[in-house]
């Protein structure tokens, strides 16, 4: 019997693949033949094997000042051993609130508060939550109704899969919130295919607002939440003029417009955020990735100073706002915060992006003549390459490109049958170069 029981301890821990029920990812290819990586540094993974992997994909949009940055390290293990955990509800530690002062110096004038979670889907939840809260206290709490895109990615929370459009991500889940709805998206290859940059044609998509408005009646709409550009779906970049039009619309019915900056904040789009690269400001600002550089879980979510001021009423010993995390501007996410700031600051990285942005569009647009390819979207650091699927078995051709470009040492991500990439800030020409001949290599010969 003790020895059964050793025995199956045995096998229990030496079966260490099959516990780990692994997020967005093929479980059983992937315990087939993993792709284990066990270091990181700068622009590199070294995977178990040993071989050097060019990071295409800033890990999952988030590393951008690179791996294995000292400055953050040696923040989060001071701050460990000064304070490691402070209560986040009704006390404060001083990190905190430095972070949040240097986080608003980016954001345009009036958006000038923040609130910290701890993932992109959390600040999703957070945004939502304070957008219809917001009317609420106003008096105005007839405004329920979130309207979000298709298409459009905004995490894998409630709140989130209900704004968000991508079929797979919600259909096994119930009724999800009600009072939603959502506009068209953006794409349209018919007209804008292999654009580069901004598509010229589509502004009049954001039209589709003005018909939902009309349809539940202004009076009862919260806000509207979009991606920028819309990342996991695919990298759908806006139309030229469609997020000025979003912006007119949501301003005309007195509608909170909500960006969800999870992968374009922190300098992928070449400026610090995409509020900068459109000139359209949002009311509110979900943000995640990026915030420390993928290095300790945090977001955070910026919001116009009349928002937060609506909220500062009623007797004073009273808590304003229900909602909140245990780790909510923790002290170790925001020493490893304050020390990523001062990468991208000392190094000029939240621009970067931009000196970077012509060669990039033009490694990219290499790739145009090569089989299979039928777009090429390109913004900031950010760049996708769409392919045909093959007759009947959608997702293969991209997903067989990823397990090759792993094989030859490069880290690339799929949604579908898109390639996306969005490297570290501090990619150098020769590793774009790198970069897209691999990428080239690969296409010319997949089937
Ligand atoms: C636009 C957007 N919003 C929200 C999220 C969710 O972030 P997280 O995975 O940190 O919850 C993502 C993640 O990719 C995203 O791209």
């Amino acid at each position: 019997m003790a020895n059964d029981a050793a025995n199956a301890t045995t096998a229990r821990s030496t079966n260490n693949l099959e516990a780990f029920w692994m997020p967005f990812t093929a479980n059983r290819q992937f315990k087939q033949a993993p792709r284990m990586l066990v270091a990181a540094e700068g622009m590199h993974y070294r995977s178990a094997d040993g071989r050097k992997i060019l990071d295409g994909t800033a890990g999952l949009w988030c590393v951008n000042a690179g791996h294995g940055r000292q400055g953050i390290a040696d923040a989060v293990g001071a701050q460990i051993r000064e304070l490691d955990y402070a209560p986040a509800f009704q006390m404060g530690h001083p990190k905190a609130f430095e972070l949040a002062a240097r986080l608003v110096t980016y954001m345009p004038p009036g958006i000038d508060h923040v609130f910290f979670t701890n993932s992109g889907s959390e600040s999703v939840e957070t945004g939502l939550k304070i957008a219809l809260a917001y009317h609420k206290v106003k008096g105005d709490g007839g405004r329920f109704r979130l309207i979000g895109r298709e298409r459009g990615y905004h995490g894998v929370n409630f709140g989130g899969i209900s704004v968000g459009g991508i079929v797979a991500n919600r259909k096994h889940f119930g009724t999800l919130l009600t009072g939603v709805d959502h506009i068209r998206h953006t794409h349209d290859p018919a007209r804008n295919a292999f654009s580069r940059g901004q598509p010229e044609h589509g502004a009049e998509f954001a039209d589709d607002l003005e018909k939902i408005v009309a349809l539940h009646d202004p009076s009862t709409i919260a806000a509207v939440i979009v991606e920028p550009v819309a990342g996991s779906t695919g990298v759908l970049i806006p139309p030229k003029g469609y997020l000025e039009k979003l912006r007119a619309i949501c301003d005309k019915h007195g509608i909170l417009l909500i960006f969800d900056e999870v992968i374009t904040g922190f300098g992928r789009l070449g400026v610090p955020f995409a509020v900068d690269y459109f000139g359209v400001t949002p009311d509110i600002v979900l943000t995640a990735k990026g915030v420390t550089n993928g290095v300790v879980p945090m977001g955070a979510v910026f919001v116009k100073k009349d928002i937060y001021e609506t909220f500062m009423n009623g007797p004073e010993h009273l808590i304003e706002f229900f909602h909140g995390y245990t780790y909510s501007g923790n002290p170790v996410s925001s020493a490893a915060g304050i020390a990523t700031l001062d990468i991208y600051e000392a190094e000029g990285l939240l621009t970067r992006g931009g000196e970077l942005a012509d060669y990039w569009a033009d490694g990219l647009a290499s790739l145009k003549d090569l089989p299979h390819v039928i777009d090429l979207r390109n913004c900031g650091l950010v760049g996708a390459i769409e392919l045909e699927p093959i007759d009947g078995q959608p997702t293969k051709r991209a997903f067989t490109a990823f397990l090759e470009a792993f094989e030859k040492g490069l880290l690339i991500r799929t949604t579908g049958d898109i390639i996306a990439l969005s490297p570290p800030l501090i990619i150098t020409k020769e590793q774009i170069d790198e970069l897209f001949d691999t990428l080239r290599g690969i296409l010319k010969t997949l089937a």
